[in-house]
C-alpha cells in the first residue's frame, strides 16, 4: 500500500467510525423518545401509574399497612364525588387528602373512566363461614333492626349505579373498617352528601352482621 492509498483507506475508516458513532446518538436519542422519561410520560399515565401503586396493577385493591379499597368496575360518578368528598374534607383520610387535591377536574373524570373499565378478578381471601348470612342479609335486609336490603340501593349483583358504589370484589378488611367506623370518616363538616344515605344502615349491623356481608360482597365478580 502506497502512502496516499493508506491515507484514504484511514480517512474512509475515520468517516465510517464517526457516521456509526452519529448514528448511535441519533438511536439512542429515539430511544429515549421512544420509551420516554419519567418527566415525559403524560400526566394521565403518570397519575394512573401512581394510583395503581396503592390500589393494585388492574385496580383490584391491595393489602397492606391499610387495606387499599379496588376501584376496578367502580361506578366514575361514585370515584367523582369520594375524589371530591377527600378534597374538601367531608370524608377524612389524609392519604387520599393529599392524593386527590392536586387532581384537576378533568384529571379526576379521565382516571374515574379508566378504573370503570377494568375487570380483575375479586381480591378473595375472606372466610366463608358467614356467606349464607351474608347473601340473606344483602338480598333482604334485617327488618328487626332497620336495615333495608342492600340490593335496593347497590344492585342483586353488587354492581351499583351512579353515586351509589359498587360493593362487587371489594376488599374484605376494607368494608368492614368502612362499615364500622362509617361516621367517623365520612360525612364530616357541616354539608349533609350522600354519605347520609348509608349512615343509619351501617349503624344498624352488628359487627358479625358487617362480617358477613362483608364477607358476601366480597366474592360476587
Ligand atoms: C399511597 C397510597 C394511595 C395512592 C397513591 C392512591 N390511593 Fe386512593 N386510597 C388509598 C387508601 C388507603 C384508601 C382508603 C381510604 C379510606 O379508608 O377511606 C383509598 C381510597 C380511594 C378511593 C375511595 C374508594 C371507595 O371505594 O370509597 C378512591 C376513589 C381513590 N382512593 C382513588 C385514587 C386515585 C384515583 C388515585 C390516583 C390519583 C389514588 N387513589 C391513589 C390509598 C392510595
Ligand atoms: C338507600 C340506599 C342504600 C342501601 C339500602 C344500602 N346502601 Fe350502601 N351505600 C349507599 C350510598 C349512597 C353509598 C355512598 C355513600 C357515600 O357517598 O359516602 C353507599 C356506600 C356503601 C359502602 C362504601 C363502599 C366503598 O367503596 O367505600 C358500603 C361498604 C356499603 N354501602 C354497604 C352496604 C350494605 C352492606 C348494605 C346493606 C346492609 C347497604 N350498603 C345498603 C346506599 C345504600
Amino acid at each position: 500500500m502506497n502512502g496516499t492509498k493508506r491515507s484514504r483507506t484511514i480517512a474512509a475508516g475515520l468517516l465510517l467510525a464517526l457516521q456509526a458513532s452519529i448514528l448511535m446518538m441519533v438511536f439512542s436519542i429515539s430511544a429515549v423518545a421512544q420509551e420516554g422519561l419519567p418527566s415525559a410520560k403524560s400526566g394521565f399515565e403518570a397519575k394512573l401509574e401512581y394510583c395503581k401503586t396503592c390500589h393494585g396493577l388492574s385496580g383490584q385493591g391491595y393489602l397492606g399497612y391499610f387495606p387499599m379499597p379496588r376501584l376496578a368496575g367502580q361506578q366514575p360518578e361514585y370515584i367523582e364525588a369520594q375524589l371530591k368528598a377527600f378534597i374538601e374534607r367531608r370524608r377524612t383520610n389524609p392519604i387520599m387528602f393529599n392524593v386527590a387535591h392536586v387532581l384537576s377536574p378533568s384529571m379526576i373524570s379521565a382516571l374515574a373512566n379508566h378504573f370503570h373499565h377494568l375487570n380483575p378478578p375479586p381480591f378473595g381471601g375472606a372466610p366463608r363461614s358467614a356467606l349464607a348470612t351474608g347473601k340473606r342479609i344483602y338480598d333482604e335486609g334485617l327488618p328487626e333492626s332497620n336495615v333495608p336490603a342492600c340490593s335496593a340501593c347497590h344492585g342483586a349483583g353488587g354492581h351499583g349505579q351512579n353515586e351509589i358504589p359498587r360493593l362487587a370484589g371489594q376488599l374484605y378488611p376494607y368494608m368492614i373498617g368502612q362499615l364500622a367506623g362509617w361516621s367517623k370518616e365520612r360525612g364530616q363538616g357541616t354539608a349533609v352528601d350522600t354519605s347520609a344515605i348509608m349512615a343509619p344502615t351501617a349503624h344498624n349491623l352488628t359487627r358479625p352482621q358487617i362480617e358477613a356481608v362483608a364477607a358476601y360482597v366480597s366474592t360476587l365478580q
